[in-house]
């Protein structure tokens, strides 16, 4: 009962909240048509982040083929709470859609974490031949069993090792430090088999608890650590490429309901081009991102390709488990 009370709490101040947004043009529409639907997103990156900038891009491209009758008011930098907090309103219908990281949607469909195991690919290629091809859509496609419905893949590029203590050179060197991870089990697995200490804290708060030295170091991709400024609080920046996490862009399975076959296919084309921009804008930052950091005082040790391919990554725990499951995309489940 208190859950359902939350959850409409939470829900009452999505609806405010998206609609005094509406209401005082800051997102200002295309057209002058008097919109059928006002949906929200939820988004935990920054204004000019590639993933905001695709949902964004996303959000034209269905208010202009739907003629103004959908419109969908894009909320950045974690406004509607932070990723976990998102799903969990999305499954209640509270957030219309999101983009959010696998890593977190997985503690809701475990199958995903297949998808995101340590040195799972070998470079960028071999992960989008993975997600566009066969795999990839019965990954959707199972989410959708859910109470989430799968759109599109997002790029997130590799993770790397950061901290603010010391120079890694190797893996080993991770050994007895506090690390942050993202909330995932799969994530503090990882950390801990290399013999650190994993912390798992929401993405809005790696940046104080770096600065206030709650943990030594995190992990995360060049924008992430960029955008988010992490730079000025931890400046030894690893570049070991130990996983690769992309991000899916959601719907919740109320929302889905309510829209039409017809407008069902035109949210998911939009969402498939929102996806195609966003990979082009995401390895364009992904260069900047290095060289703003860098002309801000980080200092980067590069791993060899040895290093990268996983070899000194004990497989433990969860992460056993996962590389044990087999997945049978005829269940959907
Ligand atoms: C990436 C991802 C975020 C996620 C973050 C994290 O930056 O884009 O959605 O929250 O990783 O480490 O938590």
């Amino acid at each position: 009962m208190r859950r359902i009370c939350a959850a409409a709490v939470v829900a009452g101040m999505t609806i405010l909240l998206t609609l005094s947004a509406w209401k005082n043009h800051t997102y200002l529409s295309k057209t002058e048509v008097e919109p059928e639907y006002v949906f929200s997103y939820a988004e935990n990156q920054p204004e000019d982040y590639p993933t905001t900038l695709g949902a964004k891009y996303f959000a034209e491209l269905v208010e202009e083929r739907t003629n103004g009758r959908i419109r969908i008011l894009v909320q950045p930098v974690g406004v509607l709470g932070s990723e976990n907090k998102v799903i969990k309103q999305m499954q209640y219908g509270g957030i219309d859609f999101a983009r959010v990281s696998l890593a977190q949607l997985a503690e809701y469909i475990p199958s995903l974490n297949v998808l995101q195991m340590p040195y799972l690919y070998t470079d960028s290629d071999h992960m989008w031949r993975v997600l566009d091809g066969e795999i990839g859509d019965a990954f959707l496609e199972s989410v959708s069993a859910d109470d989430v419905i799968g759109l599109s893949w997002y790029d997130a590029g590799a993770r790397n090792f950061y901290n603010s203590v010391k120079p890694v050179t190797c893996l080993e060197d991770l050994k007895g430090m506090r690390i942050r991870v993202q909330e995932s089990d799969l994530a503090v697995d990882m950390v801990e088999a290399l013999g650190a200490t994993a912390i798992p804290i929401a993405y809005g708060d790696v940046y104080a608890s770096l600065e206030r030295q709650v943990v030594d170091g995190a992990e995360n991709n060049w924008p992430s650590y960029e955008a988010m400024r992490h730079y000025e609080v931890a400046k030894y920046y690893t570049v070991d490429e130990h996983s690769r996490v992309p991000e899916m862009q959601i719907c919740s399975a109320y929302t889905w309901q309510k829209l039409s076959p017809e407008d069902r296919e035109i949210i998911l084309e939009c969402a498939r081009e929102s996806a195609i921009y966003e990979r082009e804008v995401w390895t364009q930052r992904e260069e900047q991102s290095r060289s703003i950091a860098m002309e801000n005082g980080t200092k980067v040790v590069e791993l060899s390709a040895e290093e990268k391919n996983g070899s000194r990554m004990p497989c433990t725990g969860y992460m056993k488990n996962t590389a044990g499951m087999t997945w049978d995309s005829s269940k959907k489940s």
